[in-house]
């Protein structure tokens, strides 16, 4: 990497810079704790095992804890740091507050990892293979995560509020903040797919299912059923409306019939440019796992701390 640094630097500036962007990712490696910590990926793989068992929608919850990491000053653990006298973090922004949950599971497995290899493996780490093991748990697909990545010492509240897409974002502002983090609209039809699992509270979809009119009318009456049309913020409905506990692509096939729960899952099949994505995934399983994992990769490695930058935490709710 410093030879071919170097020999840019002697050519163009300018390509020195577009060289380092994609070394950045380039560090990590899927081999990195293999003689460090052994171990590392079978601890996680166990006490996530444990923590879906006990409760399935765990598994959904260490997914999205990894999205709204990454999509805040990249994958780098800043959402696990808790607020205290002097410093406050993500965990109350709007998309984490009452919502973003699993913080026990990472301790849990933090612990266990301390205890196998002191000092060595990142929080960020920990996130991103839980995320695949969670989606594994559930029956989805599998993949090789890169590993490397090291941890923040500071989070920032103003921006998990502003870089985390609100669900009352159009096709074009999803489009626009996936970009923004290098992920393509292909990547944002696939990685919505993780709304096969999990659930979201009232509040998030009350206007949808009250005020739109591009929803299935028979669905709407039965989620307002569990979501009144004030009050009942954290009353929660399945994503997913037919599997929300198995990971496949029924999602999409809810999509095509104005069954998404979220004003941003429908947008994604509402006459646009990605009705096709979303028509090809509800009957070919096997591409939106491919795709799926493919974006996973990609959205891990959205600008990790590396090398001597950032620290690796001792306890993943505190800075060292
Ligand atoms: C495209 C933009 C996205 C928007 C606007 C969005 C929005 C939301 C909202 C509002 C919820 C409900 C949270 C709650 O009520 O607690 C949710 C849940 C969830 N999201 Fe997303 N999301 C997006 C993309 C993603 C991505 C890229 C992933 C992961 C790859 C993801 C994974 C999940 C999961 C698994 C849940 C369920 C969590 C649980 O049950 O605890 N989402 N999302
Ligand atoms: C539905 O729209 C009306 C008119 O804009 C508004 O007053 C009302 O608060 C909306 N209801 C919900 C649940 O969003
Ligand atoms: C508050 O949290 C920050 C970030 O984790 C940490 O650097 C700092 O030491 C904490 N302060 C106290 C008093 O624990």
């Amino acid at each position: 990497m410093m030879m071919r640094t170097l020999l840019c630097i002697g050519v163009m500036a300018v390509f020195v810079c577009s060289i380092n962007i994609n070394a950045v990712s380039g560090q990590l490696s899927s081999t990195f704790y293999d003689k460090s910590c052994p171990r590392a990926q079978s601890i996680v793989k166990r006490v996530v095992k444990q923590a879906v068992a006990k409760e399935k929608r765990m598994g959904a919850s260490l997914v999205r804890l990894h999205f709204h990491d990454c999509f805040v000053n990249g994958c780098d653990g800043s959402i696990l740091l808790d607020d205290n006298a002097t410093f406050t973090g993500e965990k109350t922004a709007g998309p984490n507050a009452n919502s973003a949950r699993g913080f026990d599971v990472i301790d849990t497995i933090k612990t266990q990892v301390e205890a196998a290899c002191s000092g060595v493996v990142s929080c960020a780490d920990i996130l991103t293979i839980a995320a695949r093991d969670s989606v594994v748990e559930l029956q989805g697909p599998t993949w090789t995560v890169m590993l490397g990545r090291r941890d923040s010492t500071t989070a920032s509240l103003s921006d998990a509020n502003n870089n985390i897409p609100s669900p009352a974002s159009s096709l074009s502002a999803l489009i626009s903040s996936f970009k923004g983090h290098g992920l393509s609209t292909k990547d944002l039809v696939a990685l919505s797919g993780a709304h096969t699992i999990g659930q979201s509270r009232c509040a998030f979809f009350r206007t949808r299912i009250y005020n739109e009119s591009n929803i299935n009318a028979a669905f709407a009456t039965s989620v307002k059923a569990n979501c009144p049309s004030a009050g009942g913020d954290n009353t929660l409905s399945p994503l997913d409306v037919v599997t929300s506990i198995k990971f496949d692509n029924k999602y999409y096939g809810n999509l095509k019939i104005q069954k998404g729960l979220l004003h941003s899952d429908q947008q994604l099949f509402n006459g646009g440019p990605t009705d096709s994505q979303v028509t090809a995934y509800s009957t070919n399983q096997n591409s939106f796992f491919t795709d799926f994992a493919a974006a996973m990769v990609k959205m891990s490695n959205i600008s990790p701390l590396t090398g001597t930058s950032g620290q690796i935490r001792k306890n993943c709710r505190k800075a060292n």
